[in-house]
């Protein structure tokens, strides 16, 4: 069988809007060849272990495994994650902390960041990789997220600068740093069953944040008072439908200033944070 009619194959048999792409992604991922080598070898005949690689894929998808478990790696700033079924899969709109980490780290000498909730290690990767003054501790309680971002904080050479281990919330950290930056999870439970049935497939650990999504948020401002240095930097994500204004207030609360939110693409508040 050649390029041209796998493709055909796998776009027929997903029958989705997203299926060319989808099915061009996972050819590219079994040969491990670009889209320039799908396109200029379209009639090339494959070897019979690719097509049967190629459709059992396909048929994983067809039955609901998320695109990125398959292919193993999301593409994430400037960086290429490992991931399967024990993470979540890193999102475009997390890269605003990355962002701002790394503004906010060109201030310093030496920048020292907790990367709470870690899961990949999609968030530490990218600021390590993307600066030189900054050493990073990464932790999760989840034993198997861990393992994860330790095999990407390899993939990336990154061992002298990152440090993963397991901790409920601050459970094992101990000791202070400059920034506290997370991801964590705040979508309130009742919303989970709303969800669509991709995002129901990632670990419900790294998604469900209580009755009103912030149970998780409220304990990590509160713990950060005790692990962050003077004029440390504290910032996590939020839902982006409202979760800013009471997050911002209990932020005021607990002694934080230059208190702010900022927006992803969609123009919706995605990040809060605020210095102690
Ligand atoms: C939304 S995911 C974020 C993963 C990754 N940082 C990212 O941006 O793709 C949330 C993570 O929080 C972790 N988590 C949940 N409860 C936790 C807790 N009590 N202490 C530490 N980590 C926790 C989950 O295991 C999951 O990996």
């Amino acid at each position: 069988m050649d390029v041209k009619s796998l493709l055909s194959l796998g776009i027929d048999r997903l029958d989705i809007p997203e299926a060319r792409f989808e099915s061009e992604l996972i050819l590219m991922s079994v040969l491990k060849k670009d889209r320039t080598f799908l396109f200029s070898n379209y009639n090339k005949t494959l070897q019979s272990k690719v097509v049967d690689s190629f459709k059992k894929h396909i048929e994983e998808r067809k039955n609901g495994k998320p695109l990125y478990y398959i292919l193993k790696e999301k593409p994430f700033f400037n960086v290429s994650i490992f991931v399967d079924e024990n993470v979540l899969i890193p999102r475009y709109e997390s890269e605003i902390l990355v962002e701002k980490v790394i503004e906010f780290s060109k201030g310093f000498k030496k920048t020292s960041i907790l990367d709470m909730c870690t899961g990949s290690g999609v968030i530490a990767v990218s600021i390590c990789v993307n600066t030189v003054n900054t050493e990073i501790h990464a932790v999760d309680i989840s034993a198997s997220a861990i393992r994860i971002a330790m095999k990407n904080v390899k993939k990336y050479s990154l061992e002298d600068r990152v440090s993963c281990y397991q901790s409920d919330l601050f459970g094992n950290v101990q000791r202070k740093f400059d920034v506290i930056v997370a991801n964590p999870p705040y979508i309130p439970s009742d919303y989970l069953k709303e969800c669509s049935s991709d995002v129901l497939k990632e670990p419900m650990i790294a998604l469900d944040g209580g009755y009103d999504g912030l149970v998780f948020i409220r304990k990590l401002i509160e713990q950060s008072l005790n692990h962050l240095n003077k004029n440390g930097l504290l910032l996590f994500e939020i839902s982006g439908d409202g979760q800013n204004r009471p997050v911002m207030d209990l932020l005021l609360k607990k002694g934080f200033s230059e208190i702010f939110t900022l927006k992803d693409l969609a123009g919706l508040s995605r990040v809060c944070g605020g210095l102690l």
